[in-house]
């Protein structure tokens, strides 16, 4: 890693740790460390980030809550850019919420919620940052993030850049919003309801999450569902369910799931996706695509 980039972001004030492994921050808690990983606190130091990142024209990637994240075990030599502590949310009297990148999606709806605001409640399952799940337009029980949003906002080495949602393409599990662009906030607009209502409704959704899906460490469902199956229900059939490789293992709760039970290396991970996707292509006749991103140095 280029030095310069130490030296810029101490100049500009920006908290950084070298050699930080994506372990501590991806919720399956495998892969090697970051070269350099920056935690801008604001919108201003996220715009200073990425302007050292353009002017010394050093590879990039934007983390956010990393609960969709598999990172190789080799790590990255690059300069990450985690918005974790940018997270500030704000529930507004007119039904408007802006919440910052790093906010957890969890907590924001439960805040939303608890004010009396509807329109966000079947996101409460979907951990990781505002961040990511706008990018990867998360989504459950048949909502996407992009149905609620009113504005998003983001960064990249040439500055802010804000929009209406239609100015990005959004779709199943994916946007038109490039790589290495980091948001810095959303709004999304709500409507009025009773607390009590709400409350009781997100309660069932957790309830219902807990029933079909793995807690622990995971990273959420690792394929795609191809048009008009379960990726889960195939894994499933093709008998992969439990099979393990080092401390990682194919959930017997949801077969699209993979748990690190005890210290897994990211390539026990890595083995697992291999061996579902084959199994799936040669048994079932279809080509899974990974929901998971990976990150592997770059080539
Ligand atoms: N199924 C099996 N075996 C399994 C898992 C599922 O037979 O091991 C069957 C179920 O019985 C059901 C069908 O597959 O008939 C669908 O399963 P489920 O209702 O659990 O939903 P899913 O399609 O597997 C999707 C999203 C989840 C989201 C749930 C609930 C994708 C890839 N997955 O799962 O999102 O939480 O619906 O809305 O779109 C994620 O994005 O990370 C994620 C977990």
């Amino acid at each position: 890693m280029d030095r310069r980039v130490i030296e810029a972001l101490h100049e500009v004030g920006v908290p950084f740790r070298e050699n930080e492994p994506f372990s501590r921050h991806t919720s399956m808690g495998v892969g090697g460390p970051a070269a350099v990983m920056a935690f801008p606190r604001t919108q201003e130091e996220l715009r200073k980030t990425l302007a050292v990142r353009g002017d010394l024209g050093v590879p990039h990637r934007i983390l956010g809550g990393g609960s969709n994240l598999v990172v190789a075990e080799e790590g990255l030599d690059e300069l990450v850019v985690n918005t974790a502590d940018m997270r500030h949310v704000e529930v507004r009297d007119d039904g408007t919420v802006l919440a910052e990148g790093g906010a957890n999606v969890i907590r924001t709806v439960v805040r939303c919620c608890r004010a009396g605001w509807r329109g966000i409640e079947s996101a409460v399952g979907i951990p990781g940052s505002i961040g990511g799940a706008a990018v990867m337009n998360a989504g459950a029980y048949g909502f996407s993030i992009s149905d609620a949003l009113e504005e998003i906002v983001v960064y990249d080495e040439n500055g802010a850049r804000t929009e209406p949602p239609e100015g990005w393409r959004f779709h199943y599990r994916g946007s038109s919003i490039p790589e290495g662009t980091a948001v810095a906030s959303i709004t999304v607009r709500l409507r009025r309801d009773e607390p009590a209502v709400l409350e009781k409704e997100i309660r069932e959704l957790q309830l219902q999450r807990a029933r079909s899906q793995p807690g622990g460490r995971n990273a959420g469902c690792v394929f795609k569902n191809p048009p008009g199956l379960h990726a889960g229900k195939l894994v499933d059939e093709v008998g992969l369910k439990g099979t393990r490789r080092g401390g990682a293992v194919i959930s017997a709760r949801h077969a699209n799931f993979i748990v690190n039970e005890h210290g897994a290396a990211a390539g026990d991970v890595l083995a697992l996706l291999d061996l579902m996707r084959e199994a799936v292509a040669k048994k079932a006749g279809v080509e899974l695509e990974l929901e998971v991103k990976v990150w592997r140095p770059r080539a």
